[in-house]
């Protein structure tokens, strides 16, 4: 039996792919390695977007190459940082034995796949003979220019409760600080069949939560020939035809086929794309969470313009409301990017005045860090790294108080949950989640993981409710 030892970092696009690889190694009858060391196969699945992101992966290449002097596996770069540096990684560290770019994955399962059902031709050999993986005897797997991508079949395990489901691939934004673009290349959407037979099978399977995946889901658009796909919500009426899905179509198709789909979710929605008509879904399907994630990254206009984000202040503003009116109760997130090249100090102070007018209900903060190939690198960089850190921390506080403020105003009630594990703090605990993708513990069996329950908030401890079940 041949063990594999996977480790994934980035973001959730990067989850969902590594879980597709996992599910197809499983099924081609890998297993999974207990620890590095018994590994016959090290895959890392990298991501690029900050320098700190790539220096983790080059800490973890450097114990890596020391465990290949202790035992003979092989030893594969995947995903982002894969795409961006090709040869550049087996020049600092010849131990790496393959370098898997973006658009070479689809590939990558299947020659496991084939090497796990005892195809040994010579290609092969180091997956099936346990000698070191020679990457120049598989020409189709070396790093080619970008092609068209091919999304996998599917992105969940069995067993699995909730599950991430690509629709689409790349990005076509350009925002300027960002290096998304230079390696997942151009836009691809998945065709709307692959997108509900996977949901089919998942919910088959038991799975509670579907969050669908994108750079930017809100552009989604698959041309159909022949016009096949009716769109349009329920209240429209009989369906129009047209020829192409876009994402509220394809959030109708996904409902119309499994209406009795508990969660669905989707990220990231860029505010340039958030349409009325995607709004209006929350009024129609009570399956839809209500939790919207929409970066705004920034509260200057001057820096939203710098950062080539398409939107103003005033129109991500008056965005927030009319999701507010039309989805009351949403919880809102959002991603905020400080120290951009000429930010000044009123400029930040503009961020933190959108902030408390908005009331995010959670945020994830950066500094900006320059991104060789991108456009903001040729900038100068004229915030020194310690008012980012400065400002940085004045944003993490303003938020924390925020998010505090708003948890504390839901104590008292009663929430619906999905159940995901067991509290490694307290035995006889469980660890939960809203709709609003809040964690909430409270006391139950192990028994009740992937299921949902109801549960009263009763105290915030942190940012963590706790709470009892209460019958629904
Ligand atoms: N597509 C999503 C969107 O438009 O908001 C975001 C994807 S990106 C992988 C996640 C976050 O990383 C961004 O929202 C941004 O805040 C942050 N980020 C991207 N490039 C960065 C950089 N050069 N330095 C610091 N943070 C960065
Ligand atoms: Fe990056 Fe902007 Fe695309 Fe998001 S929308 S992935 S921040 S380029
Ligand atoms: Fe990182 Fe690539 Fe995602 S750069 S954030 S893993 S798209």
């Amino acid at each position: 039996m041949k063990r594999f030892w996977l480790e994934t970092y980035g973001c959730q696009m990067n989850k969902a792919e590594s879980s597709a690889l996992e599910s197809e190694m499983l099924n081609a009858g890998w297993i999974p390695a207990s620890f590095p060391e018994e590994a016959d196969l090290v895959i890392l699945n990298t991501c690029s977007v900050r320098a700190t992101a790539e220096e983790r992966i080059w800490g973890r290449l450097g114990r890596f190459k020391a465990l290949k002097e202790k035992h003979p596996y092989t030893l594969v770069v995947m995903g982002c940082m894969a795409q961006r540096l090709k040869g550049a990684i087996q020049e600092r560290f010849p131990a790496v034995d393959m370098v898997v770019g973006s658009f070479q994955k689809g590939a990558f399962s299947l020659m496991l796949g084939r090497a796990a059902s005892g195809k040994r031709d010579a290609e092969l050999a180091g997956f099936t003979g346990g000698e070191p993986f020679d990457a120049s005897l598989l020409p189709d797997m070396r790093l080619q220019e970008e092609g068209r991508f091919s999304f996998a079949k599917r992105h969940a395990k069995k067993g699995d409760y909730k599950a991430l489901v690509p629709i689409m691939h790349g990005c076509d934004n350009f925002c300027s600080y960002c290096i998304v673009p230079h390696v997942r290349g151009r836009e691809v959407s998945r065709e709307p069949k692959a997108v509900y037979a996977e949901i089919g099978e998942l919910l088959e399977g038991g799975v509670k939560e579907i969050t669908l995946l994108g750079q930017n889901v809100n552009s989604y658009r698959f041309g159909l020939r022949g016009g096949e796909e009716p769109s349009g919500a329920g209240e429209r009426g009989p369906a129009e035809k047209r020829d192409f899905v876009d994402f509220p179509a394809l959030i109708d198709g996904i409902f119309r086929r499994f209406p009795g789909l508990p969660w669905l979710r989707f990220l990231t929605s860029h505010p340039k794309d958030f349409s009325e008509a995607l709004a209006e879904r929350f009024s129609v399907y009570s399956g839809l969470c209500r939790h919207i994630h929409l970066p705004v990254q920034h509260g200057s206009d001057t820096i939203l313009k710098a950062m080539n984000r398409q939107y103003t202040r005033s129109v991500y503003l008056s965005l927030v409301e009319r999701i507010r009116e039309k989805a009351p109760g949403v919880l809102l997130g959002t991603d905020i990017l400080i120290g951009f090249p000429g930010e000044t100090d009123r400029d930040f102070k503009e961020t933190l005045t959108l902030m408390s007018e908005v009331q995010f209900d959670d945020a994830f903060t950066y500094y900006y860090n320059p991104r060789e190939g991108t456009a903001a690198c040729a900038l100068e960089d004229t915030v020194p790294e310690k008012l980012k850190l400065e400002r940085l921390k004045e944003v993490i506080d303003l938020q924390r108080g925020i998010s505090a403020a708003k948890k504390r105003k839901r104590l008292g009630r009663t929430v619906k949950v999905l159940v995901e594990e067991v509290s490694k703090k307290k035995e006889g605990e469980l660890l939960a989640r809203t709709e609003g993708d809040e964690m909430v513990v409270f006391p139950g069996e192990s028994s009740r993981i992937g299921g949902f329950a109801t549960v009263h908030l009763e105290e915030l401890r942190g940012a963590t409710f706790y709470g009892r079940e209460v019958p629904s």
